[in-house]
């Protein structure tokens, strides 16, 4: 009867650390989110328009503060100069018809609050978003200039996938990244301090980082972060390379796995000659 006793006392516990440790604490550090969205399906795609017009109507509206490096239009000014104007260095443009999804983007030029999921921060009105919105020029204007970063022939390694979308207010150390807005800047505009992001890959887990970026709202709500909207491709890289960085040595491990089951195998095999050699006798 002791022993039945004590069994129970063991069993239970067992499952109550069981519990605590696996479903318990997993839903507690995993919360369940609603899967990313590559659609951004909150955004209103619209009709194709003219790149050429497009073209004309960036040159007009937005070169005061983006550079569009494939246009030949150089940065209007220096990162410290940006910095101090706008809180944060705007992004050149030559790469943001390949970055970001089409819908996503013409909402963004329209309202980049909005878009960018971070209206709460300009609710009391003292603070407006650096860029101003474009939703006055109507949806063709729009669509037109859509069309034009859209015509833009890019290609980017992961490398420079993250560096387009993130370092106007992230750092990279473990890379010698440097963020192009400084602390001071960064810090004020976004009322903290970006977190450096090399390591993130590995503290916070893939499937945190997918869904962060897709939209930081669902996993830090109120957060200043703004939804970037990577389009799936350009996410994908954005997080291999974020991985390749924090996890450095992941393919010397890969390579060395192979290699050991090889050496086990032949091991084995020797070993099991020696059985025979030493045991057969009897
Ligand atoms: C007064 C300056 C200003 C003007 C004019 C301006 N922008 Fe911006 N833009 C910014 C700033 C600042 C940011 C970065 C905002 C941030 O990261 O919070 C930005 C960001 C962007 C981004 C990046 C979006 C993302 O998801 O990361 C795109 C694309 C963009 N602007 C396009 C345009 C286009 C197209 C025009 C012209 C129609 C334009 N901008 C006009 C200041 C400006
Ligand atoms: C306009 C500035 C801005 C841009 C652009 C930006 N971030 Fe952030 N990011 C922030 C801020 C601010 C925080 C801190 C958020 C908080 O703690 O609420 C943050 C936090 C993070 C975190 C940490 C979240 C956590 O759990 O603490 C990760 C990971 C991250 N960003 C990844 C990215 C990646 C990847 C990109 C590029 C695709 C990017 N960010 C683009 C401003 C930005």
């Amino acid at each position: 009867m002791r022993e039945l006793k004590i069994l129970i006392v063991v069993v239970s516990l067992t499952l109550l650390t069981y519990y605590g440790v696996e479903p318990y604490a997993h839903s507690v550090m995993h919360p369940h989110v609603e899967p990313a969205d590559y659609e951004f399906k909150d955004c209103k795609t619209l009709p194709k328009g003219n790149a050429e017009n497009g073209g004309k109507l960036v040159a007009e509206n937005c070169i005061a503060c983006h550079g569009v490096k494939a246009g030949g239009i150089p940065a209007p000014m220096d990162n410290a100069t940006a910095s101090m104007s706008y809180g944060v260095v705007p992004p050149d443009l030559s790469s943001s018809g390949y970055l970001y999804n089409e819908a996503f983007l013409a909402a963004f030029i329209a309202n980049p609050a909005k878009a960018t999921h971070t209206e709460h921060k300009f609710v009391d009105g003292s603070t407006s978003h650096p860029m101003p919105g474009y939703d006055w020029l109507g949806e063709e204007a729009i669509a037109d200039m859509v069309a034009y970063l859209k015509s833009i022939p890019v290609s980017l390694t992961n490398k420079e996938a993250f560096e387009e979308a993130c370092i106007r207010c992230h750092s990279m150390k473990y890379a010698k990244t440097t963020s192009l807005t400084d602390d001071v800047s960064i810090s004020a505009y976004m009322g903290k301090l970006p977190p450096d992001l090399s390591m993130m890959f590995k503290s916070r887990g893939e499937h945190f980082v997918h869904n962060l970026i897709n939209d930081p709202q669902k996993l830090l709500p109120g957060t200043s972060m703004p939804r970037v909207g990577l389009t799936q491709t350009a996410e994908k890289q954005v997080v291999t390379y974020m991985e390749s960085i924090s996890d450095p040595k992941k393919e010397e491990r890969n390579d060395l796995g192979p290699k050991v089951l090889v050496y086990m195998v032949i091991f084995t095999f020797f070993a099991y000659l020696w059985k025979r050699r030493v045991w057969g006798k009897y």
